[in-house]
């Protein structure tokens, strides 16, 4: 292996601006190991994670020792390439949270059979869910013709279906109809595959370049642009489910159905990178956010942990083998070679000009 190691980072105050830059190959020291990255998914909820990357915390995950650039995270699979941490091999695959660069060196710690954690101090700034580095052997629901769709799914659908449970405990909050915004993006869609089977209507709301690729999908039962909100159906106990964090948008949506608006969830910010503020011209409900990690807490606290993993390992490898089905594939996962293009990724992710039919993954080559 190469003595440097490349890395892309991000500026902190633009996200599609990244800077490539060759720094010195780490040495693990006792205790540490140090993971090759090989394939990582970029989707737009890469992207917030830089628009918070203060925030909430996620600049401090990977360190730059820089001000004005720094990691942002993605999910992928490595190889562990050296090891001085015992009961973690050499050769071994995993699945994580990394920064894009060819080598992460972590501090190895709750080592089991099933994975292992990053001990270092400054990755306590999130959750722990985003310091588990899960052991590909040990994983009984891992597939190595899945990893793409495992890459750009895995984090999301996470959320998607946690949403859905969280709204089916609360009868959907009363609604018959579900507005769903940025119904374009992953997360989304996997939350409208999710609530297939339940007694609501689901309506998509998107952009002009994204509703040939909604409608095409199939799993709403109707779809709307931005630019009519005032034409959506009215007279419904309706809950709005938002993937955009758009300010104007939840304006034009709580102002649509006014009294018939049982429940705001907020799920993601693809077009906002603010969290809400009381806004006095808000009709309605506040929103309120979503956090899939809360749902699992509960799960623990509750003892149900297990039984909730084993119906989500089950349900997310059915949506995996829906999205990729080579009869009627729902996206295209795309390959992309080196840091250089998943710098071009990145420009198109924080530009909202990306395709949504596309999925990207990125493979770093050694
Ligand atoms: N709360 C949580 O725990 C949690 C967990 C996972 C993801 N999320 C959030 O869910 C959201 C979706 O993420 P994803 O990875 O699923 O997205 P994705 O698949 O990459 O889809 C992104 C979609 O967002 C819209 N969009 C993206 N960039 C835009 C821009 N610059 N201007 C206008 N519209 C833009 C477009 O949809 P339309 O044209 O349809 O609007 C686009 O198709 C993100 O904000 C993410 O952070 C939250």
């Amino acid at each position: 292996m190469s003595d440097l190691n490349r890395r892309l980072m991000t500026r902190k105050t633009d996200p599609g601006e990244t800077l490539l830059e060759s720094v010195a190959a780490p040495e693990p020291g006792e205790g540490e190991v140090v993971l090759a990255l090989d394939r990582f998914s970029l989707t737009t909820n890469n992207i917030t994670y830089a628009a918070y990357g203060d925030a909430i915390g996620y600049w401090r995950v990977f360190p730059t020792g820089r001000d004005d650039y720094g990691l942002m995270p993605v999910w992928g699979f490595a190889d562990v390439v050296a090891s001085r941490a015992e009961g973690i091999a050499v050769g071994a695959r995993v699945f994580g949270y990394f920064p894009m660069a060819d080598t992460l060196l972590v501090q190895a710690e709750k080592i089991s059979k099933g994975g292992f954690a990053d001990a270092a101090p400054w990755r306590k700034a999130v959750p722990d869910i985003y310091n588990r580095y899960v052991l590909c052997a040990a994983d009984a629901n891992y597939d190595a013709a899945l990893e793409n769709p495992e890459a750009l799914f895995r984090p999301l659908f996470i959320t998607s279906y946690t949403a859905v449970d969280f709204l089916r405990e609360h009868d959907f909050f009363g609604a018959k109809q579900v507005v769903v915004s940025s119904a374009s993006s992953k997360t989304a869609y996997g939350a409208a595959w999710c609530m297939a089977g339940d007694d609501v209507r689901l309506i998509a709301l998107t952009g002009a370049r994204n509703r040939a690729f909604v409608e095409g999908l199939g799993a709403y039962q109707a779809v709307y642009g931005y630019d009519e909100i005032e034409r959506l159906p009215t007279g419904v106990p309706t809950l709005y489910l938002d993937l955009a964090g758009d300010p104007d948008l939840r304006r034009r949506v709580h102002a649509r159905f006014g009294g018939d608006l049982t429940y705001d969830c907020l799920v993601g910010s693809t077009q906002g990178d603010a969290f809400p503020t009381d806004d006095p011209e808000l009709v309605g409900p506040r929103p309120v956010f979503f956090f899939a990690a809360t749902c699992l807490d509960a799960h623990r606290e509750r003892g149900t942990l297990r039984a909730f993993y084993e119906r989500f390992f089950a349900d997310q490898r059915a949506f995996f083998e829906r999205v990729v089905d080579p009869a009627a594939p729902w996206i295209r996962i795309v390959e992309r070679q080196g840091l250089d293009e998943a710098a071009k990724v990145v420009r198109a992710l924080a530009d909202g000009v990306s395709d949504a039919a596309e999925g990207a993954v990125v493979r770093l080559v050694r």
